[in-house]
């Protein structure tokens, strides 16, 4: 899915740290896809597997059904990371198709647009996990899309799981923690009682995280993700990565 993705992007020459980090264009979002949609996607399923994230999924799961916010979606990473997590609780217990809905939250069009490319690419190879998928986009800037988010509710039901993930830096540019921590409560209001949700953020924003994390009376921790990258030399090669989890529920 990633590879068929990214032959599909310009070469990323001359692409800014800022337009790799936030993509607003084709090369920009190949530029993120290479550098941070693997570590991202796995850092996300990681946390799927802590006891309270884990507990909402296999509620959601249960009753047959999952409504998932991505609010600062980027190309879908944190979505595509649950899709794949479920089909392979799927696949291992062999379990009746799911009903689910995702809205991907962005402001940058090519975002959503390689978001829902990506998710239609992987819905198509795992048919059998899911009975009845929709997605859909809100092009418009969290938390003052709050409104959009209670429309969204009233239309699909509440949400059992949210995330924000690696969306705390461009918040924090626009917005004081107290109006952070508003908006995240309030949205809170659209989610169902079992509902978890996700904050990560890197190694480098330990005290932007853990101050969200304390305001909302949610726990903050330490996690380290390790990758074993095989090169084309198909040697092996293991990167550490340290980062910051936020467990809302
Ligand atoms: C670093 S990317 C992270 C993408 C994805 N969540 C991930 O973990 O890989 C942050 C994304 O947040 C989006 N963004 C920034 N401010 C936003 C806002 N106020 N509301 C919604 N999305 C926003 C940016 O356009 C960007 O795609």
């Amino acid at each position: 899915m990633l590879t068929k993705t990214l032959r599909t992007l310009p070469s990323k020459e001359n692409v800014s740290e800022c337009e790799c980090r936030y993509p607003q264009t084709r090369s920009g979002m190949r530029a993120f896809l290479e550098t941070f949609f693997a570590r991202h996607f796995f850092q996300v399923q990681d946390s799927l597997l802590q006891t309270d994230m884990l507990s909402a999924l296999v509620a959601s799961i249960r009753r047959g059904r999952l409504n998932i916010a991505d609010i600062g979606s980027g190309p879908a990473v944190t979505s595509l990371a649950v899709l794949d997590m479920l089909s392979a609780l799927h696949n291992l217990n062999k379990l009746h198709p799911i009903s689910v809905r995702i809205i991907l939250n962005d402001t940058s069009p090519v975002c959503l647009q390689i978001g829902l490319q990506m998710l239609k690419l992987f819905i198509r190879h795992s048919s059998q996990t899911f009975h009845d998928i929709q997605i859909h986009t809100l092009n418009t800037a969290f938390p003052s899309n709050l409104y959009q988010w209670k429309r969204t509710t009233n239309r699909f039901g509440t949400f059992d799981l949210f995330f924000l993930s690696y969306i705390l830096i461009p918040l924090k540019e626009e917005l004081k923690y107290a109006e952070i921590q508003e908006g995240i409560e309030i949205f809170r209001q659209y989610c169902a009682s079992h509902a978890t949700g996700l904050i990560l953020q890197d190694k480098f924003r330990e005290s932007l995280i853990r101050t969200v994390g304390r305001n909302l009376r949610a726990l903050t921790e330490k996690a380290t993700l390790q990758q074993i990258v095989y090169d084309k030399n198909n040697s092996n090669d293991r990167q550490i990565y340290n980062y910051y989890r936020t467990i809302i529920s």
